[in-house]
């Protein structure tokens, strides 16, 4: 059953919790996933209930973030949950969906997810492409001490979740190889595929300008 107040009090909730982030991990990105989420929630018919906690909780503790640990932010989504009174069931549908939801490396096989946690995850990676995902891709750069780029550090296609973790030498133009411009063809869902399709040749056009402005050719 859809509840309005709890899913304010988890909006206002994430609000005061991602306040201080400048990685591109803040409240805005929460809210833009929360708003994409429920307009392809409602294309596709997935449970609004689950889709929209998921999308407000899905970065309430990321492993990139805090230290590495990646059972942190399934179980505080659920705690948050159930703090405010709402089923069980659900608070463990959300919380697996968090825990499947993330990016693990170019050639590892998705986890198989609910609707619900098709729609999130590919809300969730539209806003890491296309203009939005340049500037977040960048700000994370800038908040790990990550390089532009480096013409002497080629992509790698990582094979599994640990090797993508522990990569070194990463430059932010590199990770558009090694994820961004994957994400188009792993979005589940038809009207996120479409507007996948979009910010996907804007991040092309950006890389082919970056490329050549390195060059000193334009
Ligand atoms: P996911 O759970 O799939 O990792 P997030 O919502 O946590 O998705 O956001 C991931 C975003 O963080 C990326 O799309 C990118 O913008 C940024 N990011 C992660 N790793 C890097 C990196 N090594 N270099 C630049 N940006 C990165
Ligand atoms: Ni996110």
């Amino acid at each position: 059953m859809y509840n309005e107040e709890a899913i304010q009090k988890t909006r206002d909730y994430m609000i005061t919790t991602l306040s201080i982030d400048s990685s591109g991990h803040d409240h805005f990105h929460v809210d833009r996933v929360w708003r994409m989420a429920k307009k392809l929630a409602h294309e596709v018919g997935a449970n609004t209930m689950v889709v929209e906690l998921t999308a407000l909780l899905h970065d309430i503790s990321d492993y990139k973030l805090n230290g590495g640990d990646e059972k942190a932010g399934p179980e505080a989504a659920k705690l948050w949950i159930e703090s405010i009174g709402i089923d069980k069931q659900i608070a463990n549908n959300v919380a697996d969906i968090i825990e499947k939801m993330s990016f693990k490396g170019a050639k590892v096989v998705e986890e198989n997810m609910s609707i619900e946690g098709q729609v999130v995850q590919d809300a969730d990676r539209l806003d890491a492409i296309g203009a939005i995902g340049i500037a977040r891709a960048f700000a994370f750069g800038g908040a790990f001490g990550q390089r532009l780029h480096d013409p002497d550090i080629i992509p790698v296609l990582h094979e599994n979740f640990e090797a993508y973790k522990k990569k070194k030498d990463g430059t932010t133009i590199n990770h558009f190889f090694e994820k961004l411009l994957l994400l188009k063809d792993r979005m589940n869902t038809a009207p996120a595929k479409r507007i996948a399709e979009q910010r996907h040749k804007f991040m092309e056009m950006y890389l082919n300008n970056f490329m050549q402005e390195c060059k000193g050719s334009i």
